[in-house]
């Protein structure tokens, strides 16, 4: 589409002036319609939209998706008609010829549609894309190009916030990415394979106000090759079927092969320092630990990892969101369809479908460390705001000798609380938990000795007095155990050398047997800093 620079602005102006935005929107359909909206069900809105006002007429026209009079829109139509946003309806015989079930009213003489689906978005600015299928729908062009969505706000939720010089968005659909990256990047690179993703992104990134994206048609890190990046950020088309899906969520690779293989590619791309954020699906395998198979992934790289999985779904529940997704239920093809992608999951021996965020940094670090874990618990946004702190607390962990351990002045972080846990009137808990009310808010089981640690690490002490200290308040005896126990997950050796007995050379308490793995794990999930 060439579309004048001036009608782009006055559309923009327009669309700014009469509240078409993601807080005017909401506000004008209010709680119960907007949250039908945000689950694809338009009934709601189309009810709310009824009148005929000038912010009604748009949300109907770029959101809904269903004709407008000409007469109510506060836009220049003919001009938008000839540049190809919107056709006029061939419909003038009332509301029966919308197919909105007579929801849209009076008005739809000189009715327009719009040819693709514009919403404001979270930055400010505008995203253009086709209108996600509906029931009734015909088929997807073969060149849909998607929506912004939950996935897309993931993603933008998990990227960094630190400013960066070079950044590159591969598989940018509608160009939703680019929008959050144009706020830190200096130089931003978005690619598609899909070329008609690249036109209707131009536009979005034109309405926003974002200028100088370099775009780029290809596959995978093809139109980049050769190139570094500061940040690579990719949505990609990470949903693992046989095939025959839409391109925009499915790619031409066996099973979770794109996310792996972005993994793998990603290294040769990212400059010294540099991260790679993506989003991703994986497989879990009958007797395979689906751990071993992302961190696989990402150990193959060389760099420092973390993987966190938010979701997992059986095979059955996966085919269906999807199948959903496309709007396939009631379809004739349905049952087909749904018995062969179970058919092949089944031959993979696959339990379950994981859903989450990888996360590469170049540290430049000869023993890098990947970190796995499942948070599936709101988490505090957006996490691009202290990922940094995330990836140098699991780097910490894993480098630090025990020697500067037990030398550093460790702090309780900010937020932290204790939780006891035990039978009404029980001296002594069953259970003592550490609980992050902030970031992450990961909580984590302790044993005495960790407790008592978090409730004197204030910065002052070294670490080695205060753990003999509390070896001899506690009267830790190494069959005790509890914190041997602790996930020594953060990569980090257990303490080694220590007097067997829990007594130094020179008399003193020595530090529990375990105690350091312990400490890492606590550094490795940000209860303690240093
Ligand atoms: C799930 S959409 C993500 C769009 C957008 N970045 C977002 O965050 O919502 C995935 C995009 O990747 C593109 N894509 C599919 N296969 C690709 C490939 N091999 N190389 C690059 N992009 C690809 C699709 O055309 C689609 O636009």
């Amino acid at each position: 589409m060439d579309i004048a620079t001036d009608l782009i602005d006055e559309l923009r102006g327009r669309l700014h002036d009469w509240g078409y935005t993601l807080e005017g929107v909401r506000e004008r359909l209010g709680p119960v319609a907007a949250a039908a909206l945000a689950r694809e069900e338009v009934v709601p809105a189309l009810r709310e939209t009824r009148d005929g006002d000038p912010l009604g007429a748009l949300i109907r026209l770029w959101w809904l998706g269903v004709p407008v009079a000409a007469a109510e829109l506060p836009l220049p139509v003919p001009r938008l008609v000839e540049a190809g946003l919107l056709v006029p309806e061939p419909a003038p015989n009332g509301a029966a010829a919308t197919g909105d079930g007579g929801a849209s009213g009076a008005g739809v003489r000189d009715a327009v549609r719009a040819t693709v689906h514009l919403q404001p978005w979270e930055t400010g600015g505008y995203l253009v894309s086709d209108r996600k299928v509906r029931p009734g729908d015909p088929p997807l062009r073969p060149d849909h190009v998607v929506g912004a969505g939950g996935a897309s706000a993931n993603l933008a939720q998990l990227i960094i916030r630190r400013p960066v010089e070079r950044a590159l968005d591969l598989g940018t659909g509608c160009g939703v990415q680019v929008l959050h990256l144009a706020e830190r990047a200096a130089h931003v690179v978005a690619t598609d394979v899909n070329p008609r993703a690249l036109e209707l992104a131009r536009l979005s990134w034109r309405l926003s106000g974002v200028t100088d994206v370099d775009a780029r048609q290809g596959p995978m890190f093809a139109p980049v090759e050769g190139e570094l990046f500061d940040l690579i950020v990719s949505n990609p088309p990470f949903v693992i079927s046989p095939g025959g899906g839409p391109s925009y969520r499915e790619s031409a690779e066996e099973a979770d092969g794109f996310c792996r293989d972005l993994v793998r590619l990603a290294p040769r791309h990212l400059a010294p320092g540099g991260h790679c954020q993506l989003l991703a699906n994986w497989l879990h395998i009958e007797g395979e630990d689906w751990r071993d198979r992302v961190g696989g992934w990402l150990t193959a790289t060389g760099l420092d990892g973390w993987v966190v999985q938010r979701d997992v779904q059986d095979p059955a529940e996966y085919v269906e969101l999807w199948l959903r997704d496309s709007v396939e239920q009631g379809t004739p093809a349905y049952h087909a369809r749904y018995d062969a992608w179970l058919e092949w999951l089944s031959s993979m021996k696959v339990t379950g479908i994981g859903f989450g965020w990888i996360t590469l940094h170049d540290s430049g670090a000869l023993d890098p460390v990947v970190r796995v874990e499942e948070l599936t618990h709101p988490v505090e946004l957006p996490v691009g705001a202290y990922v940094d702190d995330v990836l140098r607390a699991i780097g910490t962990a894993h480098r630090i000798s025990d020697e500067e351990l037990l030398a550093a002045r460790l702090k309780v972080a900010d937020g932290v609380l204790e939780e006891r846990i035990g039978e009404p009137g029980a001296e002594h808990p069953t259970r003592i938990v550490l609980r992050q009310t902030s970031g992450l808010r990961r909580t984590t089981t302790v044993g005495t000795v960790e407790a008592a640690l978090a409730g004197v690490c204030d910065g002052t002490l070294p670490l080695a007095p205060l753990l003999s200290a509390i070896a001899e308040l506690t009267g830790y005896r190494e069959e005790d155990g509890a914190v041997a126990e602790a996930d020594a997950g953060a990569g980090g050796a257990a303490a080694g050398g220590g007097p067997e007995s829990g007594e130094s050379a020179d008399g003193g308490a020595q530090p529990p047997p375990g105690a350091t793995a312990a400490v890492r794990a606590l550094i490795a999930e940000g209860f303690l800093t240093l």
